[in-house]
């Protein structure tokens, strides 16, 4: 079973402040680094780590080598990354005292995907590979749609959430891994049972992968509800802490484990990309999570 992961690749900029900047305000940093990044890659290094095979689909800018390089350096397949003119996804995060983030997304080449690399890249899987998807990429609801026809397990990470979701058809989805917000955007329930409930019934054959922050995670199947809580790590930034759960669970998931075991490798291995700093360098190595456990 190949996976394949049509995503974004960003390029962040990391400024750590005392607090998040409110309107009208000038506040100075205390640093700024530069990091690899974005939904998509992130999510590709994280399997990559978690020891999955993974291909990367997506487009860069001119400036863009180093998330090509970073690709490489962890052994994800770049072959259908493209470059092409103007500039790279990037990213402004602001990271507060409490590891609060707040993040401005340009999408820039990330949102120039065209449907004829859509359908070269999904032509090279077959029925029952993995689709992984993210929404920082343009034309989603057509990738969808296409690899539904060609048979893959569809995955699906609603983040972030925006009106562009309306156009997909999310009954095509086999497995939905989201947070308490973007669970309460589909559902218009804020209530995490109720969130669950909802999916159910609008997507009664999806898996769904719920997580709530401090209070853990809960995966959901059309027979089973399993609930995991959190391991407790010292949190410097949450960055990347939602993709290195998403990489973990389903690199657990293609290894057979029990929903149990993904769930728990999952939350073993974000609570490690809590307590560094950044994106792609913030997610542990398979050594460090089977380490803790
Ligand atoms: O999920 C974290 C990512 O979201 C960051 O790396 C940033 O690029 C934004 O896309």
């Amino acid at each position: 079973m190949k996976v394949l992961n049509i995503g974004s690749l960003n390029i962040d900029y990391v400024y750590k402040v005392s607090h998040i900047v409110r309107g009208g305000e000038t506040i100075l940093s205390d640093s700024m680094q530069t990091f690899c990044g974005g939904k998509g890659l992130n999510q590709s290094i994280a399997l990559a780590k978690a020891g999955a095979s993974v291909y990367h689909a997506g487009m860069i800018g001119e400036e863009g080598d180093m998330l090509l390089d970073t690709c490489k350096k962890y052994g994800v397949n770049a072959d259908l990354i493209q470059k092409i003119e103007g500039k790279s996804g990037h990213t402004i995060i602001q990271v507060d005292e409490n590891a609060q983030n707040c993040i401005i997304l340009y999408g820039g080449a990330n949102q120039k995907l065209t449907r004829e690399m859509i359908r070269d890249s999904i032509s090279q899987f077959d029925q029952g590979d993995i689709l992984l998807l993210q929404n920082e990429v343009n034309d989603l609801a057509y990738i969808i749609d296409v690899a539904a026809e060609r048979g893959m397990f569809i995955v699906l990470n609603p983040s972030p959430f925006n009106d562009k979701l309306k156009e997909c058809d999310l009954t095509k989805i086999s497995m939905f891994l989201l947070n308490e917000i973007e669970g309460e955007q589909i559902s218009g329930e804020s209530d995490p049972d109720n969130i669950l409930n909802v999916l159910k019934e609008k997507f009664p054959k999806a898996r769904v992968i719920l997580t709530l922050g401090e209070k853990g995670s809960v995966y959901q199947d059309q027979d089973y509800k399993i609930r995991q809580g959190i391991f407790p790590a010292k949190a410097v930034d949450t960055t990347a802490a939602g993709d290195t759960f998403t990489g973990y669970f389903i690199a657990s998931m293609i290894e057979g484990r029990t929903p149990e075991e993904c769930l728990k490798t999952a939350s073993y291995a974000s609570s490690i990309a809590v307590s560094r700093m950044g994106a792609v360098e913030s997610i542990p190595m398979r050594d460090e999570v089977m380490k803790l456990k």
